[in-house]
């Protein structure tokens, strides 16, 4: 099986000065979706940005020659819905959600699809997968949790591989076309066991942006991935 890989810079470790300067460079240099976390001081312990800057960038994301390149909204708020909703009308593709984070796990899926969105579920390290179990086949994206969210920059929990494997094999057995990403401490030298353990969507903040050549970066974990 030869997956096709995605890279997923996430935003949080760009210049907020310069957003959208920062979406169309990274996507010139090889992007192949846009990360966007969302944080509300209240799920997790920071704050971020919200559907109106979604939508201001809604047009940077697309690439030089003008193809729409995918906006993956990450949710990391509570209530989950009204959010959401707002996303799916500012131009997000992806909008995933921690299922801890809403009562009712079934209905933000479906609230998110009716809006024309593709839905994923979000894992923190320690939260197991059952829920899976009733929903699997109504998501697009599963988005598994390689550090506790809040920050960008820590370091990649190395029990994350074992749940790839895990998510991996319950996404085989369902059959459905579904996104498998990692989000968080992915860097070029990471991304290789990443993607043997199942994944095929790499978010990556702090090892794109913390440098001055996003290319380089890009280039280099794509070569990993192909090696
Ligand atoms: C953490 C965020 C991540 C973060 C990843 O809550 O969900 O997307 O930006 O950042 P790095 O790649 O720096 O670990
Ligand atoms: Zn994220």
């Amino acid at each position: 099986m030869n997956p096709t890989y995605r890279i997923a810079p996430s935003i949080l470790s760009a210049d907020f000065a310069r957003l959208g300067d920062e979406v169309r460079t990274v996507i010139a240099s090889g992007a192949d979706w846009i990360h966007f976390d969302v944080m509300d001081n209240h799920y997790v312990p920071n704050l971020t940005f919200g559907p109106m800057i979604c939508q201001a960038l809604k047009p940077h994301a697309a690439t030089p020659d003008g193809k729409p390149v995918p906006i993956d909204v990450h949710l990391m708020v509570q209530p989950v819905d009204e959010l959401a909703t707002a996303f799916a009308k500012a131009g997000a593709d992806y909008i995933s959600f921690h299922p801890d984070a809403s009562n009712h796990v079934h209905r933000s899926i479906q609230n998110i699809k009716s809006h024309g969105a593709k839905a994923g579920l979000t894992f923190n390290p320690a939260m197991p997968l059952d829920v899976l179990d009733w929903v699997i086949e109504d998501l697009d994206l599963i988005l598994l949790m390689s550090v506790n969210p809040g920050f960008g920059g820590q370091s990649f929990i190395d029990s994350t591989l074992r749940k790839i494997e895990a998510v991996r094999k319950r996404i085989d057995a369902c059959g459905k076309d579904i996104r498998l990403e990692v989000d968080g401490g992915i860097k070029e030298t990471n991304i290789r066991a990443v993607a043997n353990a199942g994944a095929d969507t790499f978010v990556a903040g702090s090892a794109i942006f913390g440098k001055p050549d996003y290319k380089a970066v890009i280039d280099q974990m794509r070569a990993n991935l192909a090696a």
